[in-house]
C-alpha cells in the first residue's frame, strides 16, 4: 500500500493521504524537522509544489493526483452537475507549478482522462486512480532497483545526484531505489553524494535518507566531483530524470550534465533510472525541453541571509540536458535501455 514502508531499507513517505487529507513531508525543513503539513485545497497544493514543501518529479505527479481529488471534492459540492468545469482552474495552476518534471502533467492527464466516464460523485473514482498512481510508482521503483542493482556488478562506490529517493517518489526511489537494492544484496561499500548547489538536495535530504537506512555516505561539493572520479575512486554515477525525450536525452537536476562529461573523460558509467511516466515521447529531443529557471535568490542567499554583493546578477537553471550519447544506460520499470537511443526507447516504452 502506498503508504506503508515495503522495505527495511525505505523508512520514508513524502506524500501520504489519510481520511480525506492530504499530508506533505515538508522538505523545506529538512534534515532539522520532519513535519507533515496538511491540505484540503488544491491551490495550497499548487503552491506547495511550486515552493518545494514536496519535490523530485514522481513525488510532484503523485501530489498533483491527490490534488485533483481534493479539487474534486470542492468542485462537487459547488455544483454537482459542473464539477468539470470548476475543476479545471485549480488542474491548470498544479500544471504551471513547475514546468520541467513531466510526471505532472502526465498524472494530470491520466486523472482528466477519466472525466467523461464518471457519473455523479467523482471522488471515489479519482481517489482510487491516484492510489493507483501512487502504489504503481512505489512497484516500478522496486522493479528498477532489481534491475538496476543486476548491472552494479562488483562496484564498491557510486556517485549520485539530488535526491531520488523516497522523499523524491512514491516510495523507495528510482537512483537511490537502485542504490538501495544493491545495498539489500550486500553490494556497494560507499555511495558519495553531492550537495546539489543551490537547494541542497544532496545534503538535506538524500544524506538524511541514506543515514535512516544506514547505508555508507560521504557527502561532497559538486565541484569535488570530478577529482572523485580521477582517483578512482567511483565505478558508476546514477541519477534520475525529470524528463526523458523521445530521443533520450535527459533533464535532471542542474549538475548533471557535467557529472556525465565527467564520467565519460574518466571511463565512469553513467546511469539514468527514470519511470515510464517520467518520458515523454511528445518531446523529440532535449534542446525543447523547458528549463526551470528559479531566480536569483537561492543562489544569493542562504538561510535566509544575503551571501553574494548586493545587485550581482545570478543565473538560477535548476535543471540541465544531457545527451542521449552521454548516458550509458537508462533503467526503466519495463526494461533496461543500454546506450538509448529513439529506436529503443519506443520499443521499451511500446
Ligand atoms: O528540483 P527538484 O528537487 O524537484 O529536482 C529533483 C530532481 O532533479 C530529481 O533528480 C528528479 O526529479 C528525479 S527524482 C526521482
Amino acid at each position: 500500500m502506498s503508504e506503508t514502508s515495503a522495505s527495511p531499507f525505505d523508512n520514508v513517505r513524502a506524500v501520504t493521504w489519510n481520511d480525506g487529507r492530504l499530508q506533505l513531508l515538508d522538505q523545506r525543513r529538512l534534515p532539522d524537522r520532519a513535519v507533515y503539513l496538511e491540505y484540503q485545497d488544491p491551490i495550497d497544493v499548487a503552491d506547495a509544489i511550486r515552493d518545494m514543501v514536496v519535490r523530485g518529479a514522481p513525488a510532484i505527479g503523485i501530489t498533483a493526483a491527490y490534488a485533483v481529488v481534493l479539487a474534486a471534492k470542492q468542485a462537487y459540492l459547488e455544483g454537482a452537475d459542473k464539477w468539470r468545469i470548476l475543476i479545471e482552474a485549480a488542474m491548470e495552476k498544479l500544471a504551471a507549478a513547475r514546468p520541467t518534471a513531466v510526471n505532472l502533467h502526465w498524472a494530470l492527464k491520466r486523472m482528466q482522462a477519466l472525466f467523461p466516464g464518471i457519473e455523479g460523485d467523482p471522488e471515489p473514482v479519482l481517489l482510487a486512480a491516484a492510489r493507483a498512481i501512487h502504489d504503481e510508482d512505489i512497484a516500478a521503483n522496486q522493479a528498477m532497483g532489481k534491475a538496476g542493482a543486476a548491472l552494479l556488478g562488483e562496484s564498491k562506490a557510486v556517485l549520485t545526484h539530488c535526491n531520488t529517493g523516497s522523499l523524491a517518489t512514491g516510495g523507495f526511489g528510482t537512483a537511490l531505489g537502485v542504490i538501495r537494492a544493491a545495498r539489500q544484496a550486500g553490494y556497494l561499500e560507499m555511495v558519495y553524494v553531492d550537495e546539489t548547489r543551490p537547494w541542497l538536495q544532496g545534503s538535506r535530504l538524500t544524506a538524511w535518507e541514506l543515514m535512516q537506512d544506514k547505508i555508507p555516505v560521504t557527502l561532497l561539493t559538486d565541484s569535488a566531483a570530478g577529482y572523485l572520479m580521477s582517483q578512482g575512486s567511483i565505478q558508476w554515477v546514477i541519477v534520475g530524470a525529470d524528463r526523458v525525450a523521445a530521443n533520450g536525452d535527459v533533464a535532471n537536476k542542474i549538475g548533471t550534465y557535467g557529472l556525465a562529461v565527467a564520467a565519460r573523460h574518466h571511463a565512469v558509467k553513467m546511469m539514468v533510472v527514470a519511470p515510464c511516466s517520467s518520458f515523454d515521447l511528445d518531446t523529440p529531443s532535449g534542446d525543447l525541453i523547458p528549463v526551470e529557471d528559479r531566480g536569483p535568490d537561492e543562489i544569493l542567499q542562504f538561510n535566509g541571509r544575503q551571501i553574494a554583493p548586493g545587485g550581482v546578477p545570478a543565473w538560477n537553471p535548476v535543471f540541465d540536458i544531457t545527451p542521449a550519447a552521454l548516458i550509458d544506460v537508462i533503467v526503466t520499470e519495463k526494461g533496461v535501455i543500454e546506450t538509448p537511443d529513439r529506436q529503443k526507447i519506443a520499443a521499451v516504452l511500446a
